[in-house]
């Protein structure tokens, strides 16, 4: 146990990068196998690029089908095309969709073509809450401690699927995946923390030193806006899997 007080959530500790991609590819996987037409909110960014890889390996395998499976990707930047290759909708594409038997139709990411803000957003929800909500979210975190693009804000705990204005940090941290820092949208659609909170198992993975302040706070922190992820303490099903310099701060 914690100095600090119970962890809510259960956490699991991997070795490594390889080794929190195949423990929470694992958990995927049996979700899949207990569920073979289950609901999978997924996520982008560096730290999920292993898990596909490893579950890609086992659907080739034949050990891992999503033939039934349909997908709902967290959130995508405004104002990107779905075929451009810095869109959440091209990397889904790239890292996922394209090495799984999974059917294309079945696969959801909020859409960032289109200007209409409200009515994009709109009818995200709308998808999302028809088909019920994910079976298991899968979830990283941002160094601030954001989930999907919930930035700290007062009112970021109360929101279903929205425009935000990404902050600076986001931006920062983003760039390292585009030419200039000019080109990172400045804006994004994102489930909101409302419908984050509605699946039914979550699943976070953590890697690297950048993400220590972070997993502690969501972990062992106060349940604030200024840590998006610390709403995750209120949630009765999630695991975070991350490695050990994610959980350096973090005294288990
Ligand atoms: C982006 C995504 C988040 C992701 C975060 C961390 O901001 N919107 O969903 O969790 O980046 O990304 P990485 O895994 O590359 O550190």
């Amino acid at each position: 146990m914690s100095m600090e007080g119970v962890c809510m959530l259960k956490i699991v500790r991997a070795r490594d990068y390889k080794d929190m991609s195949r423990k929470a590819a694992n958990i995927i996987s049996a979700q899949v196998i207990l569920k073979p037409d289950c609901v999978l909110g997924l996520a982008t960014g560096s730290t999920p690029i292993g898990t596909y890889q490893q579950l890609a390996e086992w659907n080739k395998k034949g050990d891992c089908d999503f033939s039934q499976v349909s997908t709902y990707n967290l959130d995508e930047y405004r104002g990107l095309s779905h075929d451009d290759p810095q869109s959440y909708h091209y990397f889904m594409k790239v890292n996922f969709f394209d090495h799984v038997n999974i059917d294309i139709a079945n696969t959801h990411v909020p859409d960032g073509a289109n200007p209409d803000a409200d009515a994009a957003c709109a009818e995200y929800d709308r998808i999302v809450a028809e088909a019920g909500y994910p079976d298991l979210q899968l979830l990283g975190i941002g160094n601030n401690g954001h989930i999907g693009f919930n930035e700290p804000d007062d009112h970021c705990f109360s929101k279903g699927t929205h425009c935000v204005d990404l902050t600076e940090s986001t931006i920062q941290a983003n760039s390292r995946l585009f030419d200039r820092i000019e080109d990172v949208p400045r804006q994004a659609y994102t489930m909101g923390v409302q419908t984050i909170m509605h699946a039914r198992t979550i699943l976070v993975v953590a890697n690297g030193p950048a993400k220590a302040q972070a997993v502690h706070d969501m972990c062992f922190g106060p349940v604030t806006p200024s840590c998006p992820a610390s709403i995750l303490q209120l949630h009765p099903n999630v695991t975070v899997v991350a490695d050990e310099e994610a959980l350096a701060l973090c005294e288990l």
